[in-house]
């Protein structure tokens, strides 16, 4: 057991996140023992390789490579965890919590698929799991949710979440570089995903909108149940359009609350110029909330590297270590109830910017203007831009009022159906 006063800690990874949180317990021993009125004492490091040279000099003895040293140890009193991936990490912690010790985590993988039954258990075993640092790095989204939002019923998430393709969104949009370059500066600076078609194709920002929807909405959200369509097919051109019609272009997890059902999806949007989306640059998260009293609040930072999400994790620390002293948990703020239905994605309403390449011929509109027609889809512009007269075609903006997506993209194969296009390149919802 540890000395009273005294949380004894098993850290879990030393990456870019670990390194930064033991530099921390080491090199603030005296300040966070004030703040957490007792000492956090990191006593074992599990690592997958030991041998590896690393830049943060630890106390010899506390690296292992060997999980029992850690879970098993009776004086560890919490894990914390900044490993990251599905498995081994939610045995890991699985058994952390039956052996009574306490979870921080920053894992969004295993929150976003396993949270809800790892806090049961932790709720059966009487010990708390804090994951603050699980979505948008340092910026605080859970203990937002968790205290300061807590008497509102959360209407609606609008977020920008994942840090790589914003940039790379950014980088394509303002300098003009191709999605490749950019994805590989993305890399080069370390925010992207080890294969980063998970930031690409959507994967990552699924799993941190379950995780706030789960919360937010009191849902069950898995992240495979999460609508998503990554950036891959934006091309150059788009973002010239877009501009020229006052919108951004950002890839965008949206979550909504209607009528006793949820509304989740992820994918890229035109975001009103004058939206705080729409400013969020680089590697910045964002994430604009709407609650029933508190109307609308947005959250702002750095949402990914060592040292933002090291904030968060060590906060959840000294957090977790004042409750266990006051003999008080936390974990009975999160809920979830079982009756909330997710809202097809044919049944959501959006409106839409298409772009088509037509024939540059006489009743190309019309037939256009018939397919929206008949799927009750009412245009909100239709603008031609480029002509290329090598090969007799023309390019067709179109942006419709609100419809369903059922209607939007049954519209989109109609059109490229008809004699008189060639095809539609793009189809982008617009965010409102
Ligand atoms: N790959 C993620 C991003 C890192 O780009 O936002 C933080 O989860």
């Amino acid at each position: 057991m540890a000395p009273p006063g005294v949380l004894n800690v098993g850290l879990i990874g030393l990456g870019t996140v670990g390194s930064q949180v033991a530099a921390r317990l080491i090199e603030r021993r005296d300040a966070l023992a004030r703040r957490s009125g007792g000492e956090l004492n990191l006593c074992r490091i599990l690592v997958r390789d030991p041998a590896k040279p690393r830049a943060l000099e630890v106390p010899p003895g506390l690296i292992t490579a060997d999980p029992d040293l850690l879970l098993d140890d009776p004086a560890i009193n919490v894990v914390v965890e900044v490993a990251g991936g599905d498995e081994p990490v939610r045995t890991f912690l699985e058994r952390a919590i039956k052996s009574g010790k306490h979870v921080v985590t920053a894992n969004k993988l295993v929150m976003a698929r396993h949270g809800p039954s790892l806090l049961e258990l932790a709720g059966e075993m009487n010990v708390d799991i804090h994951f603050e640092a699980a979505v948008g790095g340092g910026i605080p989204l859970i203990s937002t949710f968790r205290t300061d939002l807590q008497a509102n019923d959360i209407e609606r998430i609008g977020a920008i979440i994942n840090g790589t393709t914003n940039y790379v969104l950014g980088r394509m949009a303002t300098d003009g570089i191709d999605f490749q370059a950019a994805l590989a500066e993305a890399q080069a600076a370390g925010f992207a995903e080890a294969d980063p078609t998970d930031d690409i194709d959507g994967h990552d920002a699924t799993y941190k909108l379950a995780i706030m929807a789960s919360i937010g909405f009191g849902a069950r959200v898995a992240p495979e149940e999460i609508y998503r369509e990554g950036i891959a097919g934006i091309q150059q051109v788009d973002f010239r359009y877009a501009r020229e019609l006052g919108y951004e272009i950002k890839l965008v997890a949206i979550g909504s609350r209607l009528d006793g059902r949820v509304e989740v999806r992820v994918h890229p949007a035109l975001v009103p110029g004058g939206h705080p989306l729409a400013q969020v640059q680089g590697a910045y998260n964002a994430v604009f909330i709407e609650g029933d009293l508190v109307g609308q609040v947005l959250l702002v930072g750095e949402g990914a590297g060592g040292r933002p999400t090291a904030s968060a994790v060590v906060g959840d620390l000294i957090d977790l270590a004042r409750s266990i002293r006051r003999g008080v948990q936390l974990r009975s703020a999160f809920s979830f109830d079982p009756e909330v239905t997710l809202v097809p994605m044919d049944d959501v309403i959006s409106r839409a910017y298409f772009r088509i390449r037509v024939a540059d011929r006489p009743g190309v509109i019309a037939a256009i203007g018939t397919v929206f027609a008949e799927e009750q889809v009412s245009i909100s512009s239709l603008i031609q831009k480029d002509q290329w007269v090598a090969d007799g075609t023309a390019e067709l903006v179109v942006t419709t009022h609100p419809a369903s997506n059922g209607a939007l993209e049954r519209s989109r194969l109609r059109m490229g159906d008809l004699d008189t296009v060639r095809s539609v390149p793009a189809f982008i919802r617009i965010f409102e």
